[in-house]
């Protein structure tokens, strides 16, 4: 076992030569142990083994999540907990201070690279993977812990983990209260979606609503007014202005939102020019998020609710 200090003004790591050094100039913060395994077939890394076969026949319950970014979010978001970390011995030192950070309990290993890319199956450059257990929430109690004010995306039938990424992230980047997905929707903690959502898919509430139509009577009945976008949507999205409670909806490259749902929402579009059909669905979400974002902070600045 080999331990890490971090010390506040002096990142005193140094993987080479002797680990239980700490500086005595100022306060330590203790890091895990790293755990070196040296064996691509240690069993302690099946968690890690042939990560792309194992995205497609799933992690029972568990996810994993790339990279130094994304794994900032993990431990500081405390949404879902950690199972254990994977580092790569030349970064070690510098992620010292992240992994001070963690619970106790999480195990920290650390490979060479090549020991890495044999049972990830593939180079991994990012240097750092973690899996945690997916710690869902469930759409009651979801909904009855917003707040009075809440900004919430719905997603109905978004099959391709590239826009649940970017819809995450943008949820995140606005301030959404959580994201609801329905259940023609792929998985916000599959691997490609978490790298793009940067993160955001572990940090970001969500809950599982059941079909369409169980979604929106779920938002209905807990006070949103329900804003579904559409090329076609009656409102121009310069003209709409959120409620307290606002849901905002979005539907599928290609066939859109379904017309039951349009039938039970007030609609809106965004303005595009000569005829061209429609936007990306995540870019769509940027645009749309940040404009009711505004306009909420506007109407109700932060510290006016009472
Ligand atoms: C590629 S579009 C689907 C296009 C589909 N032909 C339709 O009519 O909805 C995917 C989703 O992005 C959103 N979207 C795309 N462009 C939009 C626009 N100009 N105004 C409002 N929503 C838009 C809608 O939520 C839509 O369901």
């Amino acid at each position: 076992m080999l331990a890490l200090y971090r010390s506040q003004s002096d990142a005193c790591v140094n993987f080479q030569t002797g680990w239980s050094r700490a500086t005595s100039r100022d306060k330590q913060t203790a890091v895990p142990d790293l755990v070196q395994i040296d064996d691509p077939d240690d069993p302690r890394l099946a968690d890690y083994r042939q990560v792309r076969e194992r995205d497609l026949v799933g992690r029972e319950g568990r996810f994993i999540a790339e990279g130094l970014v994304v794994l900032e979010k993990l431990i500081q978001a405390r949404r879902h907990p950690l199972r254990s970390v994977l580092v790569a011995e030349k970064r070690a030192a510098a992620l010292a201070p992240l992994l001070a950070g963690l619970d106790a309990g999480v195990e920290v290993y650390c490979a060479g690279q090549a020991v890495m890319d044999a049972v990830v199956g593939f180079p991994i450059h990012r240097g750092v993977l973690a899996v945690g257990t997916r710690a869902e929430s469930d759409l009651a109690s979801l909904l009855a812990g917003l707040p009075a004010q809440a900004l919430v995306v719905g997603l109905v039938g978004i099959a391709n983990h590239d826009n649940m990424g970017g819809l995450f992230r943008n949820a995140a980047a606005f301030g959404a209260d959580a994201v609801l997905i329905d259940d023609g929707c792929c998985d916000p903690l599959y691997r490609k979606a978490i790298r793009v959502s940067v993160g955001a898919a572990l940090t970001t509430a969500f809950a599982r609503a059941g079909s369409a139509g169980a979604l929106v009577e779920a938002l209905a009945g807990a006070g949103f007014d329900l804003i579904a976008l559409s090329p076609g949507g009656d409102t121009d999205l310069a003209a709409v202005t959120p409620g307290r409670r606002t849901a905002v909806l979005f539907g599928a490259e290609g066939p859109g939102l379904p017309l039951e749902v349009l039938a039970k929402c007030r609609t809106a579009r965004i303005a595009m020019a000569g005829d061209f059909d429609s936007l990306n669905v995540a870019t769509t979400s940027g645009i749309v998020l940040h404009h009711l974002a505004a306009a909420l902070r506007r109407r109700w600045p932060p510290g006016a609710l009472s």
